[in-house]
């Protein structure tokens, strides 16, 4: 099973994906953290994309289109994949749509998390991450338990650098232009669940969970097919 979280920069999309994968063993793959552990590792892909992300620019569809289809069907395990910022372009989505096809799948939900772009940038300028491990922490609304450390493994946290004022601005701009038309797109297929994203982080993981748990749960008797 394929489902997408979609919304701005700072919708809480890595936030609610780790509590999800964690519930219901989802593979979580997050362009973002794949884009950053390649430029730790200094691969040649890293220092490809390093200038764009710093800037606050969305990375050529061609370089992120391979990784992520790469790592959609590598691996097997569990009982669906949880898209976190992948596709991002209208480009992106329709390679998505010809490999699932390809694949005989095809993408299941799509669930788009709703914030204002005043809350994003309260959120980012706040956001501290481990670049161990990935944990996404909150100075105010969600802070680690000792300050300044991981609670997973004690790693100090950083922020990132495209968390500045202005580098949000831009990548706010850039989710208006090239990603919000994949709302439409997503609308028109019956696949979009738009979900406030502006309320605590828990309920937003209620909304979350109950559209996740329709999904899994039987058909009732009525529509499953006889014997
Ligand atoms: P990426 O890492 O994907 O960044 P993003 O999509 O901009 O999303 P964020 O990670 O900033 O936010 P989030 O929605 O995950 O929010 P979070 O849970 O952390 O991409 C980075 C860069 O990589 C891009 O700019 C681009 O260059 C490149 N890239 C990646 N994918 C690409 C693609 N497909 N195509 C091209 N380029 C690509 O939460 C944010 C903060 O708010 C945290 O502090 C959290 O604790 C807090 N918070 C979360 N929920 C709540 C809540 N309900 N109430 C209060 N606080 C909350």
């Amino acid at each position: 099973m394929i489902l997408i979280l979609i919304g701005p920069p700072g919708a809480g999309k890595g936030t609610q994906a780790q509590q999800l994968a964690r519930e219901f063993g989802f593979r979580h793959l997050s362009s973002g953290d794949l884009l950053r552990a390649e430029r730790a590792s200094g691969t040649d892909l890293g220092q490809r994309v390093a200038a764009y992300m710093d800037a606050g620019q969305l990375v050529p569809d061609d370089l992120i289109i391979e990784v992520i289809l790469q790592r959609i069907f590598g691996d097997d395990r569990g009982p669906g994949v949880l898209l976190d910022g992948f596709p991002r372009t209208l480009p992106q989505a329709r390679a998505l749509d010809d490999a699932l096809r390809r694949h005989a799948s095809s993408v299941r939900r799509v669930l788009d998390i709703h914030v204002p772009d005043d809350v994003v940038l309260d959120r980012l300028t706040a956001r501290r991450v481990c670049p161990q491990c990935d944990s996404v922490y909150h100075l105010t609304f969600r802070p680690p338990r000792v300050p300044g450390l991981c609670d997973r493994d004690g790693t100090p946290l950083i922020q990132r650098p495209d968390d500045q004022a202005d580098v949000v601005a831009r990548r706010l701009r850039h989710y208006h232009e090239m990603t919000e038309p994949l709302r439409d797109y997503y609308r028109r297929q019956g696949l979009l669940l738009t979900i406030d994203g502006n309320q605590p982080v828990d309920r937003v993981t209620q909304a979350l969970r109950d559209a996740v748990r329709d999904l899994l749960a039987p058909p009732p008797a009525s529509q499953r097919p006889p014997g």
